[in-house]
């Protein structure tokens, strides 16, 4: 039964999604485990602990997220994104009683109040504009329990001259503002004026991707 993808001003990318799982690790310079590995230890989520994946793609992270909690004692993760196809992918490769994907938009989240213990996202918010990445955040905020941990890995202010350049050239190829808010270092405000702790920067990759940690 195909997905249908959910209204956003965000740029999805359900034309990708058959070939998302080939080009990420080339994109990664075939770091993706590594990197994948680092949000995960920041997270270090608990075997009970309920996640929640923003932006989760074919669910490559929920899966390793879904690896270190215990269904029986209540642990799952729940990956969402708004391209249909994306979650069709994510379901069928790594879907599982405890790793759960559905078709959602980030700025407008379907579940309650204090629902997740920790929320994580991979380059999700160079997808969507500043209004959104506003949503976004508050949306995080309040599905998240109070001592919840937040953990965004994503494009922000270039570290070094080959991170400035593949990050402006993206920005310009993909014709993509949001990219531009990104590499000006938004992200970190955001996170704080949506009530988050101020963030720590916990990890630099390629010179154009921060991993940030903060908590409610
Ligand atoms: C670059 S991919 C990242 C996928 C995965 N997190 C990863 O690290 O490989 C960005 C994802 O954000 C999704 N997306 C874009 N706008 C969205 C929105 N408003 N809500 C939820 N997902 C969105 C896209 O469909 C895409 O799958």
């Amino acid at each position: 039964m195909p997905i249908p993808s959910i209204p956003t001003r965000g740029r999805t990318l359900d034309y990708a999604a058959s070939v998302y799982d080939l080009l990420e690790p080339i994109c990664l310079l075939a770091k993706q485990a590594e990197y994948d590995l680092t949000i995960l230890d920041t997270l270090d989520p608990q075997p009970t602990d309920t996640v929640l994946d923003l932006g989760c793609g074919t669910g490559v992270l929920c899966q390793m997220i879904a690896q270190r909690l215990q269904p029986d004692l209540g642990g799952s993760v729940t990956g969402i994104d708004a391209a249909g196809k994306m979650i069709e992918i994510a379901r069928k490769k790594r879907g599982s009683g405890h790793c759960l994907f559905a078709a959602m938009a980030a700025e407008n989240l379907q579940f309650a109040d204090e629902t997740f213990d920790g929320v994580v996202s991979s380059l999700f918010f160079h997808h969507v504009q500043l209004d959104l990445k506003k949503r976004s955040l508050a949306e995080a905020f309040r599905v998240m329990k109070p001592g919840g941990k937040l953990i965004i890995a994503d494009m922000h202010t270039p570290t070094t001259f080959m991170g400035a350049l593949v990050s402006h050239v993206s920005r310009w190829f993909f014709l993509q503002p949001q990219i531009g808010e990104n590499i000006r270092g938004v992200l970190p405000d955001l996170m704080t004026e949506a009530g988050f702790q101020p963030p720590q920067s916990v990890a630099h990759y390629f010179g154009y991707i921060t991993v940030f940690a903060t908590t409610k």
